[in-house]
């Protein structure tokens, strides 16, 4: 479990200075469920959990965390682990975990590419990275949380059969993203009809970034692919 800076984060990790109750979330109850990028436990993380979980799902950059408290929510006995760098995402999602007493998430405040890198084989059972940052420029699309490397790393963390959920309103991206998992011989594409990808899956909760999307008038796709076996 070695820590090596291979990658170099771009996004925000702080945008306003927290008020008095999220900064109180942030030094009482973030400490008991924060998990390092290197914590040993990854290999088998299950172990995370204070009652090990049927499962364990993973969300990459969950921005204000309203997606993975409704999923924690829905599926009490599924461990969620939450990674997002941005400080003020994490004080949002420890208001909702203590609003609605949520106790089967684990968070990692920092860059989920390592976070994955650290995982155990086949420990996770679905994934989702729903409208990363775009880094619309040519010159920054290496920026981008999609990539081969971060494609196979999921490959080998994810059980056979597992799910990858991801979406975005930019058309290019989700462009990106097919491309790059049809490189990969681990993944399929579960979509059979334009609807498929096109609307979202049922029981969909949204996110907050999706709502601001439509608000513009932007359309999102929304892939789904299978981790084969
Ligand atoms: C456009 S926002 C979308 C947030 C949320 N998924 C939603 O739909 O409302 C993208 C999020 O990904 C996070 N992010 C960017 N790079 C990341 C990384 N390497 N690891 C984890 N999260 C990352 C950003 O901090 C940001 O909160």
């Amino acid at each position: 479990m070695v820590e090596i800076r291979a990658h170099h984060f771009h996004g925000r990790r702080v945008a306003r200075p927290l008020r008095r109750h999220p900064l109180e979330l942030m030094q009482a109850l973030l400490p008991a469920l924060r998990i390092a990028n290197t914590a040993p436990e990854l290999s088998q993380p299950k172990a995370l959990f204070a009652q090990a979980p049927q499962e364990v799902w993973l969300e990459i950059g969950f921005g204000g965390g309203e997606h993975l408290a409704h999923r924690a929510a829905e599926n009490p006995h599924i461990g969620m682990i939450g990674a997002e760098p941005f400080v003020n995402g994490v004080a949002k999602l420890l208001g909702q975990i203590e609003d609605r007493g949520l106790k089967n998430i684990r968070i990692c405040d920092d860059d989920a590419r390592y976070l994955v890198e650290n995982l155990g084989d086949s420990t996770i059972s679905c994934a989702f990275i729903l409208y990363p940052d775009p880094w619309p420029k040519a010159r920054h699309l290496k920026r981008r949380i999609i990539s081969d490397k971060l494609v196979s790393e999921l490959a080998r963390v994810l059980k056979p059969g597992a799910e990858l959920l991801f979406a975005s309103d930019i058309p290019h991206y989700a462009a990106w993203t097919l491309e790059h998992l049809a490189r990969s011989p681990h993944f399929e594409w579960t979509a059979n009809r334009a609807a498929d990808w096109r609307q979202a899956p049922p029981g969909w909760p949204g996110t907050r970034y999706e709502e601001k999307a439509l608000k513009a008038g932007r359309t999102p796709a929304y892939l789904t692919f299978r981790r084969l076996p």
